[in-house]
């Protein structure tokens, strides 16, 4: 008896050193933090009698995918941002079955986001791509390589569309000298002041 417990014990150790190995191979987790998060995960989750090796593995890979998806747009000094209904996975929020109708999307694009993000839009003077629902020409939806889910650098992406003209040029030259974005004046999207200064 005694003997045959010590047997699985043994079985036990070895399924989980071969995990870990694999695991270690599939995520590289170099990192002390993520080396710290991957070994907890490991034991605490260890059951009484071990499931087969596949599942258990299965179960780590999905946990730790999560996990490093999570961790990738909070790293300090990453600029990676992930749309929470994309992360989770809950693409039928916006995606729908229907193909042939709206681009496969829930209601028009113009009206997606405020399906969500409802009474968004705040101050009389909203900024013309926002009044017509063209949240997309600013923004991605399921994550970006940049804060906010944005297509471009924060600090690039007004010139998209503004190359003309500054009324107030002479000021403006003055800050773009001085490499002040637009963003510390401007609202990207509305505001109660003019230009939605803020
Ligand atoms: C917040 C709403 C939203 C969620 C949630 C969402 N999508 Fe999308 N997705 C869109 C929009 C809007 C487009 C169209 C983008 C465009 O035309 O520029 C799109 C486009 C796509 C495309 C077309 C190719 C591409 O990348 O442009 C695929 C494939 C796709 N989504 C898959 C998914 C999957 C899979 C999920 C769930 C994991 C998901 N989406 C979740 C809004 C969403
Ligand atoms: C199904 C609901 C849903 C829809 C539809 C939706 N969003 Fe979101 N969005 C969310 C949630 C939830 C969050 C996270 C809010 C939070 O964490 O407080 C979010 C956050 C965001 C953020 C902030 C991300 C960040 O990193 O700070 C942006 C930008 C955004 N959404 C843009 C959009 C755009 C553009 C659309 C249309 C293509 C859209 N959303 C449609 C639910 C939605
Ligand atoms: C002209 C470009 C532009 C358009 C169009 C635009 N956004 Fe944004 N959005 C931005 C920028 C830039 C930021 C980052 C602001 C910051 O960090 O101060 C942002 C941030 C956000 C955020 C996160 C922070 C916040 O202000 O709540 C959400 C949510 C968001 N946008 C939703 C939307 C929705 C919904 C639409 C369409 C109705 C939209 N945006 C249209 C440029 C735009
Ligand atoms: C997708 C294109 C697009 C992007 C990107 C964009 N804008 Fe605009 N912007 C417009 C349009 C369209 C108008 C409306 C022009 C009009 O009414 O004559 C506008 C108008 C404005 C106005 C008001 C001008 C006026 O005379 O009333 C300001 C201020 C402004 N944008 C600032 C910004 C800032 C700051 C950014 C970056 C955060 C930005 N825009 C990014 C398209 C864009
Ligand atoms: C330091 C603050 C500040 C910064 C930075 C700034 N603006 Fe402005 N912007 C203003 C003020 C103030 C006005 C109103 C000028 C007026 O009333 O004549 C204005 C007006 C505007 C207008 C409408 C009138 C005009 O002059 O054409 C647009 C469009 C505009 N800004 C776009 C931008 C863009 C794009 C950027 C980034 C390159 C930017 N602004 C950066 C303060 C700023």
């Amino acid at each position: 008896m005694q003997r045959k417990n010590t047997y699985f014990y043994f079985i036990r150790i070895l399924l989980l050193a071969s995990c870990l190995l694999l695991c270690l191979l599939l995520f590289g987790c170099s990192d002390p933090v993520q080396r710290h998060k991957f070994l907890s995960l490991v034991f605490d989750g260890v059951p009484a009698v071990p499931p087969p090796t596949e599942e258990i593995c299965a179960d780590i890979a999905a946990n730790t995918a999560d996990y490093l998806v999570e961790i990738e747009g909070q790293q300090a000094g990453s600029k990676r941002s992930t749309h929470k209904p994309y992360v989770e996975k809950h693409c039928k929020d916006c995606h729908s079955s229907n193909k042939t109708v709206d681009a496969g999307l829930i209601v028009p694009k113009q009206e997606l986001c405020f399906v969500c993000h409802e009474d968004f839009i705040h101050g009389q003077n909203v900024h013309g791509p926002v009044a017509v629902g063209d949240c997309l020409s600013c923004h991605l939806p399921h994550h970006s390589e940049y804060p906010s889910l944005l297509i471009d650098d924060p600090d690039e992406i007004c010139a998209h569309c503004h190359q003309e003209d500054r009324l107030a040029e002479a000021m403006h030259d003055r800050f773009v000298d001085k490499t002040i974005s637009c963003g510390e004046c401007h609202d990207p999207h509305a505001g109660e002041i003019r230009y939605f200064l803020k």
